[in-house]
């Protein structure tokens, strides 16, 4: 499968200055852990109906914050890291899931993540995903955002961290832009942005 970006000192975020990920190689299997206030936010802005399923969970920064909330939620990762189902999401065995997605994925994955989620829902479920802003841009991307308009682009007016292995201690202000990005399967109009934070 063909990454778009493979990370590391050299990588174009870095000379471009787009990435908080600038002055470090990548974390093991780009494990970045959400800002726990990512997730009570997006609990305020949005709606969903369970289970979810978190299918890049990490330590469950997103999960433990979506059952804090109130939500079923079903966690995975393609890594055991103590919390959830291993499993790979992109994985061709991995073929349905009958409920909302709401994940931060890893970036070099990033678009893999929301077109398998999509596909794997039934119309009308919704995914929610934790992600920069730059990713509305990228010609890459076109036919995703032709073909898949999200409903949804709520932009955080603050800067909210992802931290490195989940590190939060030691990681240094957040440099780069998030959102959430929420598609709901079978949406053909013209996305809304909106601001949270
Ligand atoms: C950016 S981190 C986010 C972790 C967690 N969602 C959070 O927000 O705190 C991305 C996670 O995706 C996991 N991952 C990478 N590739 C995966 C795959 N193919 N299937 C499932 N998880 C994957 C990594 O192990 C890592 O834990």
């Amino acid at each position: 499968m063909a990454r778009d970006w493979k990370g590391g000192s050299a990588s174009t975020f870095k000379t471009i200055g787009a990435s908080n990920h600038c002055e470090h190689e990548r974390a093991d299997k780009d494990y970045y852990a959400t800002e726990p206030a990512a997730t009570d936010w997006l609990c305020r802005i949005e709606q969903f109906c369970g289970p979810i399923l978190e299918p890049a969970c990490g330590e469950g920064h997103i999960s433990r914050r979506l059952m804090a909330h109130g939500y079923d939620v079903v966690s995975r990762d393609l890594a055991d890291r103590g919390f959830g189902e291993v499993a790979d999401f992109l994985s061709e065995k991995n073929t349905a899931w009958d409920g909302d997605i709401v994940t931060n994925p890893p970036y070099a994955f990033a678009q893999e993540f929301v077109e398998k989620a999509l596909a794997i829902i039934p119309d009308g479920r919704k995914v929610a995903m934790f992600l920069k802003l730059t990713f509305l841009e990228g010609k890459k991307r076109a036919s995703l955002f032709q073909n898949y308009p999200p409903r949804r682009v709520w932009v955080s007016r603050a800067r909210l961290k992802c931290a490195m292995n989940g590190d939060f201690e030691h990681s240094p202000g957040s440099a780069t832009a998030y959102g959430w990005f929420v598609w709901e399967k079978g949406f053909k109009g013209s996305p809304e942005i909106r601001w949270f934070n």
